[in-house]
């Protein structure tokens, strides 16, 4: 097979770079230290962090907020993250509610325990999850935290547990925006019927099974984006607006919201020809529509502030043509990088001995999982591998540990965290 010439140069930067994740002489550098050399200090498959890329994500949001105007809560997304270190440099941002701390938005009893352990209080936490069981109810509500029910019959069994307490309603506003307008026919929000929030009309009968509990609703949670490009704008003006009518009826039924959840959807460079929604024009949507309606505002992201904080480092342990297709075999598999195999997400992998290669060839990049489909890209630019190169799977750092699963043996990769960054100013 042909090399290409790329259409990526030596002084054009690329698009994913960023102050801790950099080419310094070709070389990829995470935290200011040479990607290879962690590698061969620590052993592959390997994530590596550069934890200040949080805090800068983290205090990006806030200003964005804060800047458009709005009364904000920040949470974090946990089922994104929630690796003891990660959590533990998440909870140094800031003692509990000032405005630079993250609050924690959990889906699980374990997630809970964890936020806890980290040293959340219960009233910086929100719980937004699905088809929560009695058991669920019973340690999630041992806490004062923020609970998001998402149905009518998830109401009825909440009010079993909590009667005369208060409760937030998740909705679906049979619209999402996302993910190349995937979100927009997803179960998060569109006409196909869903497990997730209260429609529309549904809001009346939550409100009858409310009152006979003697529950006050306080907050309302839609999470109907993720992947936001700009592109998306439309869509996700569309998706608030929505929420924001229905947040207008719970108000004129009496509820006191204090509380809007706009969830997750903020994305980081995902791709080089799709700039993603800027978090200034994020928040100024929310503000638009849901800051004149009076309650708090709060947001949840998970990809944002966790995606580009980390790589997946591995080694190339096959490099050879296949009936005229060139293949790389990498020591990791899609268990340690699954949610390019759960949402179908794209990858990117770099070689970290030549970051922006001269010429690059249509390869077929390859995992250790025995099973055909442990994919990670095909058809990809890539340079000429070497056994025992060192290639960076880029945007580790939201989900992937959460979701390792150990199929064929081969276990989560342990994990380095630099707090950090060598040569900074
Ligand atoms: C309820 C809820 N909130 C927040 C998020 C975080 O989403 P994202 O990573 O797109 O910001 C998710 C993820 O799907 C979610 O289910």
């Amino acid at each position: 097979m042909k090399s290409v010439a790329l259409t990526t140069t030596a002084d054009t930067r690329p698009y994913w770079e960023h102050a801790g994740l950099s080419v310094v002489g070709g070389r990829l550098a995470i935290a200011g230290r040479d990607a290879e050399a962690i590698a061969r200090e620590h052993g592959t498959p390997l994530y590596a962090f550069d934890l200040s890329r949080i805090t800068e994500q983290v205090a990006a949001l806030q200003r964005a907020l804060a800047g458009a105007g709005l009364r904000c809560v920040t949470r974090f997304s946990m089922k994104a993250q929630r690796e003891p270190e990660v959590l533990a440099h998440l909870r140094s941002l800031g003692p509990p509610v000032t405005p630079q701390a993250i609050g924690a938005d959990i889906c699980s009893p374990v997630e809970l325990a964890s936020a806890l352990a980290a040293g959340w209080r219960g009233d910086e936490i929100s719980y937004t999850g699905t088809n929560a069981s009695d058991r669920d109810f019973e340690a999630i509500c041992a806490q004062p935290i923020r609970l998001n029910v998402d149905g009518l019959s998830q109401l009825r069994r909440y009010a079993r547990h909590a009667p005369g307490g208060s409760v937030g309603l998740r909705v679906n506003v049979r619209y999402g925006a996302g993910h190349g307008g995937r979100y927009a026919g997803s179960d998060y929000g569109s006409d196909k019927p869903s497990k997730f929030g209260f429609y529309e009309e549904q809001l009346p009968e939550a409100l009858v099974i409310a009152r006979q509990a003697g529950l006050t609703i306080t907050s309302l949670h839609f999470h109907a984006a993720t992947g936001l490009a700009m592109d998306d704008l439309p869509a996700f003006t569309e998706t608030v607006r929505r929420a924001a009518a229905m947040v207008a009826f719970l108000l004129e039924a009496g509820c006191p919201l204090d509380e809007v959840n706009a969830g997750g959807g903020l994305d980081i460079g995902a791709s080089a020809d799709r700039p993603v929604l800027d978090v200034d024009t994020y928040a100024a949507v929310l503000a638009e529509h849901l800051g004149p309606l009076g309650p708090v505002v709060s947001v949840e992201p998970g990809e944002y502030l966790f995606g580009d904080s980390a790589v997946l480092l591995a080694e190339v342990v096959t490099a050879e043509d296949r009936l005229g297709v060139p293949f790389v075999g990498l020591d990791a598999g899609w268990n340690a990088a699954p949610d390019r195999f759960i949402y179908q997400v794209p990858l990117d992998v770099v070689l970290c001995r030549d970051v922006l290669p001269g010429s690059v060839r249509a390869t077929t990049i390859t995992g250790h999982i025995n099973e055909g489909d442990d994919v990670f890209a095909e058809d990809y630019p890539f340079p000429e591998p070497r056994e025992g190169d060192i290639v960076a799977i880029l945007y580790a750092g939201g989900y992937w540990q959460n979701m390792v699963a150990p199929h064929c043996g081969r276990l989560k990769p342990p994990a380095v965290y630099f707090a950090e960054r060598l040569g900074a100013a």
